[in-house]
């Protein structure tokens, strides 16, 4: 079974795919910790509400980023995971710590990347008048929302669709994509080599910036 620690901010529905597909066999692996850096994060409760771990740590109570992520690091150590998946933890990581974990951390970002990295990523693409919007699954490097790309889905944007009807549908693909990633990390299929994913031995085609 492979170790997971999920690192999220809010409410953690991309958390609780990956618990349930853990609970129902479908993944190999255990979530053993969250940690959250907001104390009101409703995943906090998934996590209690499965029996996992809910830990806090709270950006505000750290003079600077480069002391958060040292303090965050160790806690992510403390639990010796395999894999750190990153469910909506909206923070900047510094370059030591994604260094620290190269290879073993996944993100999941709200867009078709390379387009929209950053926030407000649904508005972004009503605004350029998008027919296509999606999510994407990538390995976390120093580049922001920029390592290479895993998996892809896209969502259609229809007349009357507004950020959160986009985001409504962005999350019922997030529900499937991230598990299936999650799974196939767990099932020791997935590396990342020269800043490339690569699944089976078949390097990926990524769309990350690099
Ligand atoms: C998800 O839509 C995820 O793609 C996004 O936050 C949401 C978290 O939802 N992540 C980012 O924007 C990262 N920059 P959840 O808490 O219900 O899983």
């Amino acid at each position: 079974h492979a170790r997971l620690v999920v690192l999220i901010s809010g409410s953690g529905s991309n958390l609780q795919a990956i618990i349930d597909a853990c609970a129902a066999g479908n993944i190999p692996a255990e979530v053993c910790a969250v940690i959250s850096n907001k104390a009101d994060a409703y995943g906090l409760e998934r996590a209690r509400n499965s029996g996992i771990r809910a830990e806090v740590l709270d950006h505000k109570a750290f003079a600077s980023r480069d002391e958060y992520d040292v303090a965050l690091g160790e806690l992510i150590d403390s639990f010796s995971p395999d894999c750190v998946v990153l469910a909506g933890f909206m923070r900047i990581l510094t370059p030591s710590l994604v260094q620290k974990f190269k290879g073993k951390m996944l993100n999941i970002h709200p867009s078709l990347l390379p387009k929209y990295q950053g926030l407000n990523t649904h508005q972004r693409a009503l605004d350029a008048n998008d027919k296509v919007h999606g999510v994407s699954v990538h390995f976390v490097t120093e580049e922001l929302d920029g390592g290479p790309v895993i998996v892809q889905a896209q969502v259609p944007i229809e007349n009357g669709d507004t950020a959160q009807t986009l985001a409504q549908k962005v999350h019922a693909q997030e529900h499937i994509i991230y598990p299936l990633v999650v799974k196939w990390f767990s099932e020791q299929r997935l590396t990342m080599e020269d800043n490339y994913a690569v699944l089976d031995n078949n390097t990926l085609p990524s769309q990350g910036a690099d």
